[in-house]
């Protein structure tokens, strides 16, 4: 006999819609390996078992921006700061295009020492060297947008972190969701393929705000859903005052292993109503459990993102603590997370991995 949940599965992996009760069921599983199963079959129909990689290059961890969970806010003065000149972003571009790698993504906090003339001379340097460009820099206005696409940029990133308006306000003071969701718009306007995604696991956040977030990343709909678990940073006020509380240390590994847990479920309910877009198994997800990456791979991903940055500013971009890979190589990860990928039966994929849109498109 059908439980409902094997109903609402059926469903989803059939028409790939949900109701936000019917996702709100899934994200309440305790048993949930149907779901991310059922996720890991349509990931396979739709996208076969080629994992794309895309070489992450950490240009600056200078923030203007005061978002409460993250390390990189500007009034984190333990934090060292440390800027790539942008000769040296292009050169660990091409360094990475010799590791095999087909997408550079270029990241770093909001920062206005990088003007656009500055980064539009980077992306078309870039560009030069026949790779795919993702840019994840932050809110910018319409026409700096427009600007990094006319010199070449494929691919934006800007999580939408939260819908609910309520937690917006108190974990990304000074920033707007209307002014975020506008760039979205923006963002899409301009043809870059859209990649958005949620921080799952901030205090306060329930199921059901995480399920109306699953919605709006459907809507617009993105090519591109990013899941980061909430890991919490010392260094920020979320945890203020809770270093010397005994019984919250004792709970925090439980509470992240929900964190870490409940982000598997929102990346396969994704794949559930998005089939065909790209899912990075993220760098968060490793940091909570080793096999981390793998697992995502497993539960819907299809995308990795491995470290490209070199020397200590990998330490120094410390969103949270715990970060994989700080004292590694951009070969020693480029050879690392291809064998574990293979580990696994999936293959490196040698394409750019643009969104393929299904040639079905009935689900949208
Ligand atoms: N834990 C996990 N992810 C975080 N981010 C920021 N702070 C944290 C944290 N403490 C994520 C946000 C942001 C991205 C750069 O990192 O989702 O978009
Ligand atoms: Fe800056 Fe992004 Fe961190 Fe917010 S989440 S402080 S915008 S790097
Ligand atoms: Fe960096 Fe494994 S991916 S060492």
């Amino acid at each position: 006999m059908n439980t409902d949940i094997d109903l609402i599965l059926n469903k989803a992996a059939l028409e790939h819609f949900l109701t936000e009760k019917e996702i709100l069921r899934l994200l309440e599983l305790k048993d949930f390996s149907a779901l991310t199963c059922a996720a890991d079959s349509v990931r396979q129909k739709y996208l076969g078992d080629e994992v794309h990689l895309r070489a992450l290059i950490e240009f600056s961890n200078y923030c203007g921006q005061n978002c409460v969970y993250c390390g990189l806010r500007r009034d984190n003065r333990v934090l060292e700061r440390y800027r790539i000149e942008p000769d040296e972003i292009i050169e660990l571009a091409k360094k990475a295009k010799s590791y095999g790698y087909k997408t550079i993504v270029l990241q770093s906090g909001e920062d206005r020492y990088y003007s656009v003339e500055k980064l539009v001379k980077i992306i078309s340097e870039i560009k030069k060297s026949d790779m795919a460009l993702t840019l994840r820099i932050g809110e910018k206005t319409y026409e700096e947008y427009k600007a990094f696409r006319d010199a070449g940029a494929d691919r934006y990133l800007l999580r939408i972190e939260t819908t609910d308006e309520e937690l917006y306000a108190k974990y990304d003071p000074g920033m707007s969701l209307s002014n975020r969701k506008q760039c979205l718009e923006n963002i899409k306007k301009l043809g870059y393929e859209t990649g958005s995604g949620i921080i799952v696991g901030l205090p306060g956040q329930t199921l059901q705000s995480i399920a109306k977030d699953i919605l709006y990343l459907k809507s617009i709909p993105v090519d591109m859903a990013g899941i980061g678990p909430f890991i919490y940073n010392p260094d920020t006020p979320v945890y203020c005052g809770k270093t010397q509380n005994l019984e919250f240390k004792t709970r925090l590994k439980e509470f992240e292993k929900n964190n870490f847990e409940t982000s598997l479920k929102v990346m396969a309910v994704l794949r559930l109503l998005m089939p065909d877009i790209n899912i990075p198994a993220t760098t968060a997800m490793e940091t909570l459990n080793p096999q981390g990456r793998i697992i995502a791979l497993q539960s819907g991903a299809n995308v990795v993102m491995p470290n490209a940055t070199e020397g200590e500013r990998r330490k120094q971009y410390a969103i949270y603590p715990g970060k994989i890979c700080i004292s590694d190589t951009p070969a020693k990860c480029s050879f690392c997370i291809t064998n574990k990928i293979k580990s696994i039966g999936r293959t490196v994929s040698q394409h750019q991995g643009f969104h393929k849109k299904a040639i079905n498109k009935e689900y949208i």
